[in-house]
């Protein structure tokens, strides 16, 4: 890691954050634009291109190589979470609330979403669920908690739906989702998430609410989208339907540290130039 005063690249920009009625504000305006992020470097260099930063459950399978989003606690949420708000100047930094931190009661959700908000910064929550979270949402909005929706694919019920398909996909399968993309809308949530669904649907839960819908999987008919990072900058081999690689960093690290073994293994690096001298020597 450099040793310079910013190794992140954190500019001197006044933090001048987005708020969640800033995002609320953006529907049927200009796409909201939102990424994952875990870690303060990356934040960083996000921030200034996004409206939104999720520190999503997501930091599991994608930091931790878990094969789920369901063993990741509550401290590793709030350990990412401070890390990302060190990181961003500008968009609203948004946590997720891991499995098992807010299913029980709503009094269970509001004191993990209040350890989630004032021991990271952060100016939101995540939650999954639509009809039966409802009363849930309304309980951490009316006190103070922005909550952003998350329906249709669920990873976190991923056991319960049997796998990660895409919903949606039979109209007979819409009217649950849209009553759980309205329910969460209509009790407080800033904006829903809407994961892996037929276009049509996407469209029509987009038309329906009032608030913004976030589409992940969910066609270009939403108000904004969002991506986990690594998978669009090609950090890993498998690439699911909906995701645009932007880059192939992958492929990039693995040619870098190739360069890195062949130059270490024939003396080749350090170079003169990496290399510190005497005091008083010419170079
Ligand atoms: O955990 C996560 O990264 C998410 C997004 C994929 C929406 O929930």
């Amino acid at each position: 890691m450099s040793t310079s005063p910013k190794p992140y690249g954190v500019d001197a920009r006044p933090k001048r954050q987005a708020t969640a009625k800033n995002i609320a504000a953006m529907k049927g305006g200009t796409p909201i634009v939102c990424l994952t992020a875990y870690i303060t470097p990356m934040a960083a260099r996000l921030d200034k291109h996004c409206d939104l930063l999720l520190v999503g459950d997501s930091v599991g399978m994608v930091l931790y190589g878990m094969d789920s989003t369901l063993g990741v606690d509550l401290e590793t949420m709030i350990r990412h979470g401070r890390a990302v708000c060190r990181g961003a100047k500008q968009a609203l930094v948004v946590i997720d609330m891991p499995f098992g931190t807010y299913e029980e009661s709503k009094e269970q959700a509001f004191r993990n979403a209040a350890r989630a908000l004032s021991e990271t910064g952060a100016g939101a929550v995540k939650l999954e669920g639509g009809v039966e979270m409802a009363e849930t949402v309304s309980f951490l909005t009316k006190r103070g908690i922005p909550v952003l929706g998350h329906v249709g694919l669920m990873p976190q019920s991923v056991h319960a739906h049997g796998g990660y398909a895409a919903r949606g996909r039979h109209v007979e399968e819409w009217d649950p989702i849209l009553e759980d993309a309205v329910a969460i809308a209509e009790s407080g949530a800033f904006a829903v998430v809407l994961e892996g669904v037929a276009e049509p649907l996407a469209r029509k839960v987009t038309e329906t609410v009032a608030c913004p819908v976030i589409g992940i999987g969910a066609s270009n008919a939403c108000d904004g989208q969002i991506l986990v990072t690594e998978d669009m900058l090609g950090l890993f081999a498998i690439n699911p339907k909906f995701v645009k690689r932007f880059a192939e960093l992958g492929q990039s690290i693995e040619d870098a540290i190739g360069d890195y073994s062949s130059e270490v293994r024939a003396r080749n690096f350090p170079g003169d130039e990496h290399t510190y001298k005497m005091k008083g020597s010419d170079s």
